[in-house]
Formats: structure tokens, C-alpha cells, sequence
């Protein structure tokens, strides 16, 4: 059975596809840690559509994840048409002072998971010489981000690998898109631990709804396009690198954080102190 693929899909932009491709009549594989979570959106679609959803609880983290669930996709018969690489995690603040442990989990989730899984699922496209794999970047990919300095490499890597497996996979009738979404909607800025004051600097930009980003990516996998980043005012933000060296940006960006990280830690500092 021919299904579509999606990672990161109990919540936020990946439950934004998969409720949009259920009422277009996909089959699912909905991949996250949250098994109630999954278990119920599984249950709701196949109600709904008429579809049939499976999922697979799974910490893309964990060692050989991409094996396992490739394996067990390859065990129920699942013909994987359509990859959604969404799974992803940020965090904020000053590199050095961030807990190393979660940057390294960033990078297993955000970029080798998401290598992998392209890598597994992109054979049988070729020999079936059709699919669609969409990988979630972001606008943070277009330029360093001081404060956020391992999410956006992160996101910057995304970018430039899809891109290039794009070309690369034209030749077997393969789209491959990176979706550059900005600030969006979800629960995104609290599992990174962003503190409010830090979340309204991005908030006062204004933020997209999940669904509006789901749209954006449809529309360049109808198109064809190797990258989109949703929204014109994220595009046009997205463009400014072309046109402004990377060392004001990265300027600006810290005029705007830097302050309030500082104000952040005398919070935390003075919540400490009380405590003890
Ligand atoms: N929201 C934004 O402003 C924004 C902007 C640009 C790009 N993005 C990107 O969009 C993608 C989706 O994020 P979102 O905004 O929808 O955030 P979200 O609401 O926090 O969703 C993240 C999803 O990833 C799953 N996930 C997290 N860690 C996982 C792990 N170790 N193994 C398997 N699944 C895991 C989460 O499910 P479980 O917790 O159940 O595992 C959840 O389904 C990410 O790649 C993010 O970087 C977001």
C-alpha cells in the first residue's frame, strides 16, 4: 500500500500535514514520540477520510531509529510515496552556556535522522522513479543566528542537502523541496525553553499558522521547486542575506537578543537566589 511518511507529526506542522493529506486521501505513517498522541490523530483520520493510518512511537534520536522504523514500514508492506521530514527541535541562547548534550541531540534530530531517512526511503523512488520528500528547514537557515547558533546551522545544512538531492533525483521524477518556514504557530518555542521575553521579540514579526505553511509546501511540490520559505514577509527577511553582509546581520540579531538573554539570566539568577 502506498502511504505517506511523516515525522514529527503529533503536533504542530507535522499534524498540519498529515490532517491536510488524510482529507486528500493519503494513507499515513505518522512518526513521533508521543504514542496517545498518535494513537488518537490515527484513530480520528481513518475516521474521518476513509484512510488508512498507521503510526510508529519512536525517539528519532535513539541509535538506528531510521532503521528500525524503515524496517517496520518495510514489514507492513508500506510503499513510501511521499517523505515529510519534519521532526525538529531548536534551542536559545549563549552556545556556551547551553547544555552540550541537547545541542548533539539537536543535531542527531534535526540534520542525521533526516539524512538517513532520505538516504533509506529515496532507493525505491528510484526504482519506482516517483515520490516527493519534503524536508523542514527554516528562515533561520538563510543567515547565522547569534543566540540560536546551533538551530539555524542546523536548518542551513537542510537547506543546502535538499537542495542539491533535489537536482540530483530530478532525473528519476523525485521532487525534493526544503520548506523554510518563519515563526509559526506551535509549540515549537516552548519545547526549546524560550523564555517570553526572548519569544516576543520574534512574536512581534508576526507568526503563520501551521496550515499556511502546509499550503506554501504543497504549493512548491506542485511547482516542482527545490525550496520555499513560507510567507512573503519571511521571504523578503529570507532575501536580506543576499544583499547584507552576514556580519551586520548577525549584528542586528544580537542587538535584539543579547539584551534580552542578559535580562533572562538576572530572572533566573534572582529566582535561584530566592529559592535557596
Ligand atoms: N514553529 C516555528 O516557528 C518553526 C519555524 C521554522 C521551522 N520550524 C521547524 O518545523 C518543524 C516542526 O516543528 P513545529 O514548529 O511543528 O514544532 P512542535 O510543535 O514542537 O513539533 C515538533 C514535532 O517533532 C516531534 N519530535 C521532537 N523530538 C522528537 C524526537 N526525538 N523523535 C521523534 N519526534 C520528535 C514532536 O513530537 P514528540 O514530542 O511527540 O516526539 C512534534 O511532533 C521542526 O523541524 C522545526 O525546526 C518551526
Amino acid at each position: 500500500m502506498r502511504a505517506t511518511l511523516i515525522t514529527g507529526a503529533s503536533g504542530g506542522i507535522g499534524e498540519a500535514f498529515a490532517r491536510r493529506l488524510a482529507a486528500e486521501g493519503h494513507n499515513l505513517v505518522l512518526v513521533a514520540r508521543s504514542e496517545d498522541k498518535l494513537h488518537r490523530l490515527c484513530d480520528e483520520l481513518m475516521l474521518q477520510h476513509k484512510i488508512t493510518a498507521h503510526y510508529v512511537a519512536i525517539d528519532l534520536i535513539d541509535y538506528e531509529a531510521d532503521r528500525r522504523l524503515y524496517e517496520e514500514t518495510e514489514t507492513h508492506n508500506l510503499e513510501i510515496e511521499w517523505l515529510i521530514n519534519n521532526a525538529g527541535f531548536g534551542s536559545m541562547g549563549d552556545f556556551a552556556r547551553l547544555e552540550l548534550e541537547n545541542e548533539l541531540e539537536m543535531i542527531s534530530l534535526n540534520v542525521m535522522a533526516l539524512v538517513a531517512l532520505t538516504h533509506r526511503y529515496v532507493q525505491k523512488m528510484r526504482e519506482r522513479k516517483s515520490g516527493v520528500i519534503i524536508n523542514v528547514a527554516s528562515t533561520a537557515g538563510f543567515q547565522p543566528v547569534p543566540f540560536m547558533a546551533t538551530y539555524a546551522a542546523t536548518k542551513a545544512f537542510v537547506r543546502s542537502f535538499s537542495e542539491a538531492v533535489a537536482e540530483e533525483n530530478r532525473p528519476f521524477n523525485i521532487t525534493v523541496t526544503a520548506l523554510c518556514p518563519g515563526p509559526t504557530e506551535t509549540n515549537f518555542f516552548d519545547a526549546a525553553n524560550i523564555g517570553t521575553n526572548v519569544k516576543d521579540a520574534f512574536l512581534k514579526k508576526g507568526m503563520q499558522t501551521p496550515e499556511a505553511v502546509v499550503e506554501a509546501a504543497l504549493g512548491a511540490i506542485a511547482r516542482g521547486k527545490p525550496s520555499v520559505v513560507s510567507g512573503w514577509t519571511n521571504w523578503l527577511t529570507a532575501r536580506l542575506g543576499n544583499f547584507v553582509p552576514n556580519s551586520l546581520i548577525t549584528r542586528a540579531v544580537s542587538g535584539v537578543l543579547r539584551p534580552r538573554f542578559e535580562e533572562r539570566k538576572q530572572i533566573e539568577g534572582a529566582k535561584d537566589t530566592k529559592e535557596n
